[in-house]
């Protein structure tokens, strides 16, 4: 039976995201994205669907911004409230309820879930001592302590974690810690909260997250958990789980609803989960629908989609949580996503290394269906299983050499030859024995998407669905039908009858992954109301329909938009660079991921000089750059224009990277890079030897 065939209803969420910054491709590969595409293909299988998010609008995630920006808390999460609801929606994630957790239900809902297990004795109330600013009079979150790191000697580690050599940490770990209010140094004082003693609910979660049974059930098959997210629950069972604290010393949160417990709010990992909850609810009195059914009923499925950073709380805390009420239902399944890096590097929201969604939407909203290309290139290099890699030109490619050059060419030729032949009506099959091949060929794609995506494989699924687009375009390039039309003009009617199928299937297929142009699609073949059962039909269409000629489904990607959205990156993140080092005395270096020597050997490194040099007419950027590199020139196109007069080049001795793939930048081959230093204000100079060497020399 098909995972989603066992229980009748689905209750599908996506982490909150915190309402302190917009919204990355990072994000979108994380967690939503995935999560989108599930729900839209359980919708195509006509199931009973939740799809539940909102913001999290609480922790010191959003107190930090605030003080950043020299707002308020409020004013902060209802800045990105609006703006990541606005972003989603126009991206077209297609959430029931985008619901956040300054609402009035969800502090209702958060208190009384906190009185529930307060009641059932599921928390032990301890005393401790934690750093508290005397000027600023209040408790200090560990984010809020400053200090070095006691691991590297970093002089500006957080009290939680040092982020120059990854390290966790507590605040007292710090050496000489300063407030961050008010820079001066926290004196230790005394006070009380809440904590969950996790070390007594071992057993049954190593049970549930190793074999998948519940009190002694069967609860799920473990073998559908990703091996990556039972790897680090399995790592923080056998490490001992220990008191969590529920609670935190802050003015901003969910108010503790006990006596005693003043100036004290909720952990927002406490709230945060139960925020889906509350989303629920808002979402069922809106619809007329009851929200126990999908949190309290064995009829119903929750699934979980999240990024790794988030595993710790969905698979062992919330769950917790979940069984302690009593009443509630645990995930089935936690399909949490590892990172999206960028470019080489890792996305880093205050180094502002990232593609951010809103801005994404308005640079390339003349790119055909570019809503759908984000969607295709992020679920082709989805992180499921490890860290995957985002750059703008695997994204060209993939939108060149596969949207465009397969999937839409395959429906624009098919369509305008049946214009052409046909005047648009869909020509009758004479005989469909003689491609009986081919059909299996489709079915076997189509049967492959549906147990992948029921497994949570989007990146293999939406293979699946491209194999089937390949299929349709190989058809009709193997068959030719342009050159049988004078000939075998009943053998062509079936050819095109059948291509027109494989369309319509390519349009179904298509639509949980790349709903905007499987929608053109379908409104150019006139196709309604078909569902995902209809998949494999070769009778979507009937002889006679009428079938648009329809515009092309996707358009080529031109190597100025992609350069100049590189350019963006760099640009904005050498700004930043530049911004934090006035304010930060010593910073991380933010290196680059380690690579093993084998991959430093490929490098081909030489020695050149440079001959010539000129500026290129279309670019205040760019300069051509003419190397001797003994044995042949090169000719380099190099963005230096802003840096170097052309003449102070010419006899320079430079380094040059000689097995670089030749790239074609604004229409002219560049074939070699040359290679330069950049400082924090991004100025480039040229690294050269100290004494001149021969031509060609290589540098190790
Ligand atoms: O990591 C984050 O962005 C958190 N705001 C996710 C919360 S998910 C859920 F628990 F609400
Ligand atoms: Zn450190």
């Amino acid at each position: 039976m098909k995972s989603s065939d066992s229980k009748s209803r689905h209750l599908i969420t996506a982490a909150l995201p915190y309402a302190n910054g917009p919204i990355h491709i990072g994000h979108l590969a994380g967690a939503y994205l995935p999560a989108d595409t599930y729900v839209r293909y359980l919708r195509a299988l006509d199931k009973d669907v939740a799809f539940i998010c909102g913001s999290d609008e609480h922790g010191a995630a959003i107190t930090l911004r605030a003080k950043k920006e020299d707002k308020s808390p409020a004013e902060i999460v209802d800045k990105y409230h609006k703006i990541n609801a606005e972003a989603f929606a126009d991206f077209g994630i297609s959430f029931d309820e985008f619901h956040r957790t300054s609402a009035e239900i969800h502090h209702k809902t958060a208190q009384d879930f906190f009185l529930k297990l307060n009641e059932q004795n599921a928390f032990e109330v301890k005393e401790s001592e934690q750093f508290y600013d005397e000027e600023f009079q209040q408790f200090l979150a560990d984010r809020y302590v400053q200090g070095t790191c006691p691991k590297c000697g970093y002089e500006a580690a957080y009290g939680d974690q040092c982020e120059s050599c990854g390290s966790s940490l507590s605040p007292t770990d710090l050496i000489n810690p300063k407030s961050t209010l008010s820079g001066k140094t926290p004196v230790l004082k005394t006070t009380r909260h809440w904590y969950l003693p996790m070390q007594n609910e071992e057993a049954w979660l190593k049970d549930w997250i190793e074999n998948g049974k519940l009190e002694g059930k069967p609860h799920h098959d473990p073998k559908n958990w990703r091996k990556p997210v039972v790897g680090q629950c399995k790592s923080w069972i056998d490490g001992g789980l220990q008191s969590r604290a529920m609670t935190r010393d802050l003015d901003w949160g969910v108010k503790v609803p006990l006596e005693g417990a003043e100036g004290k709010v909720l952990y927002v990992w406490l709230d945060a989960p139960i925020g889906y909850i509350s989303a629920t609810k808002d979402w069922a009195e809106r619809e007329g629908k009851n929200w126990e059914d999908y949190w309290k009923s064995d009829e119903s499925r929750l699934i979980h989609f999240i990024g790794k950073d988030n595993i710790v709380f969905h698979c062992i805390i919330f769950p917790i949580l979940l069984k302690k009420h009593g009443e509630y239902i645990l995930p089935e399944n936690v399909p949490a996503n590892e990172f999206l890096n960028l470019e080489g590097q890792k996305i880093s929201t205050s180094r502002n290394w990232a593609v951010w969604l809103h801005e994404y939407l308005e640079d390339l909203k003349d790119l055909k269906h570019h809503k759908d290309v984000l969607r295709y290139v992020l679920s082709s290099i989805a992180p499921e299983s490890k860290d995957s890699e985002f750059t703008w030109g695997d994204f060209q490619a993939r939108n060149n050499s596969e949207l465009v050059a397969i999937y839409g060419n395959f429906v624009n030729r098919v369509l305008v030859l049946n214009q052409k032949y046909y005047e648009g009506k869909v020509p009758e099959a004479i005989d469909l024995s003689e491609y009986q091949d081919i059909i299996d060929q489709m079915n076997a794609h189509i049967e492959r998407c549906s147990q992948n995506l029921e497994a949570f494989r989007f990146r293999d699924a939406i293979q699946d669905a491209m194999s089937l687009a390949r299929l349709g375009n190989k058809f009709l390039a193997d068959a030719e039908p342009w050159k049988l039309i004078k000939t075998e003009p009943e053998k062509v009617k079936t050819i095109i009858h059948l291509a027109l199928q494989i369309a319509a299937n390519c349009a179904l297929i298509f639509e949980p992954f790349l709903p905007d142009s499987s929608a053109s699609l379908q409104s150019y073949l006139h196709l309604e109301g078909l569902k995902w059962k209809d998949l494999g039909r070769i009778d979507l269409l009937k002889a006679g329909d009428p079938v648009e000629k329809g515009d092309l489904l996707f358009s080529k990607l031109e190597d100025e938009v992609v350069e100049a959205q590189i350019e963006k990156l760099k640009a904005s993140n050498s700004s930043k660079t530049e911004k934090s080092s006035q304010s930060n005395s010593k910073k991380a270096l933010n290196m680059k991921e380690i690579i093993e020597f084998e991959d430093f050997l490929k490098l081909d490194l030489r020695l050149g000089t440079i001959l010539k040099a000129e500026k290129l007419e279309k670019s205040n950027k760019l300069l051509r750059i003419r190397v001797d590199l003994g044995a042949e020139e090169r000719t380099v196109l190099s963005g230096i224009a802003k840096h170097y007069e052309p003449e102070e080049l010419i006899g320079r001795q430079v380094q040059l990277v000689i097995n670089l793939k030749p790239r074609k930048i604004m229409g002219e081959l560049s074939e070699g890079m040359i290679l330069m230093g950049e400082d924090e204000d991004g100025k480039l100079s040229l690294i050269g030897p100290d004494k001149s060497i021969a031509n060609g020399s290589a540098v190790s």
